[in-house]
């Protein structure tokens, strides 16, 4: 048993000392050409350290991409406020965009803990949620819906579905009050069964996960870029988007800024700010968007 302790000690003291003299003799070569911990007690080293990896952006004290204007707004992932929320029961929920900077629509993210709920929206209000990660349940009448990820669930105005979650989940949900008079139905749906949609010239694929029709006072669009494409259209129009960067990364430009985004940015578009995109990087980049519709641009 002594044996046995003794000689692991022994060789991890020769190990040891083997290890450190010749480093000591590096370091003390070196003094005075190079700055080390050892000579200095400073140590210096990211002033050479290889360019590619650039500037080390992850939590640099109070350095933010996050920007706010009168015509858009960038919300990174560091900027986001979880918080309670009315009717969410077990939930906090972050509001990126709301009508207090303008918006005529609420984009927020809601983060459900094990068996959690939430109450149906506000009267008169309509409710698009978008599952990004877990499960949820829909309370449809009678009928019990499950939703996983990547699929999604439209309640129109007046709606007394509730959603639940046995497990967590993480969703993305838009809200607005209805302003189109029509009659928008309850639907759900899986993002990768919903169509692809012409965009010529465009070369993004397009998927729009409402009806196109004046029941609806607003869409959700799925877009995918491969890395280099970008919008031919330097788009300047009337509507309102809340942008989620679901994957990938590129430069946004909103005005005159340019910004460039990655996985996790939300963008809050005003009406008329010039906007555009190109995917860059190595992976695609996929965006959930919301865009308002079908309304009289002259009433509002
Ligand atoms: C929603 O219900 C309210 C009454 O609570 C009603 O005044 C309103 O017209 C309804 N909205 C829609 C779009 O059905």
């Amino acid at each position: 048993m002594q044996f046995k302790l003794a000689a692991p000690a022994a060789l991890a003291v020769a190990l040891l000392a083997a290890l450190l003299a010749p480093q000591a003799a590096d370091a003390e070569e070196l003094c005075g050409l190079t700055p080390t911990p050892k000579c200095s007690g400073h140590d210096y080293s990211a002033v050479f350290r290889p360019a590619e990896r650039g500037l080390d952006f992850d939590n640099l004290p109070g350095y933010t991409r996050s920007a706010h204007h009168s015509d858009h707004a960038l919300i990174g992932v560091e900027s986001r406020v979880f918080a309670g929320q009315r009717g969410w029961r077990s939930a906090t929920t972050a509001h990126i965009i709301s009508p207090a900077r303008g918006a005529n629509f609420a984009m927020y993210l809601a983060d459900m803990a094990e068996e959690s709920s939430a109450e149906p929206a506000r009267a008169g209000v309509e409710r698009f949620v978008l599952v990004l990660q877990g499960e949820v349940t829909v309370r449809h009448g009678k009928k019990d819906i499950t939703l996983g990820a990547n699929s999604y669930a439209y309640f129109p105005p007046n709606s007394t579905d509730a959603l639940s979650s046995e497990d967590g989940a993480g969703l993305l949900v838009y809200e607005r009050v209805y302003a189109a008079g029509g009659a928008p139905a309850f639907s759900t749906g899986d993002v990768e069964e919903s169509p692809l949609l012409p965009t010529g010239p465009e070369v993004f694929k397009l998927r729009k996960l409402l009806p196109q029709t004046a029941d609806y006072d607003f869409n959700v669009h799925i877009m995918d870029f491969q890395p280099g494409e970008y919008l031919w259209v330097k788009e300047v129009h009337y509507n309102q988007h809340g942008l989620l960067l679901l994957e990938g990364k590129g430069i946004y430009r909103l005005g005159d800024s340019w910004y460039p985004v990655q996985a996790g940015d939300a963008i809050w578009m005003a009406p008329y700010v010039p906007q555009w995109y190109a995917a860059l990087g190595s992976s695609p980049t996929r965006y959930v968007i919301y865009k308002d519709t079908t309304l009289d641009p002259l009433l509002g």
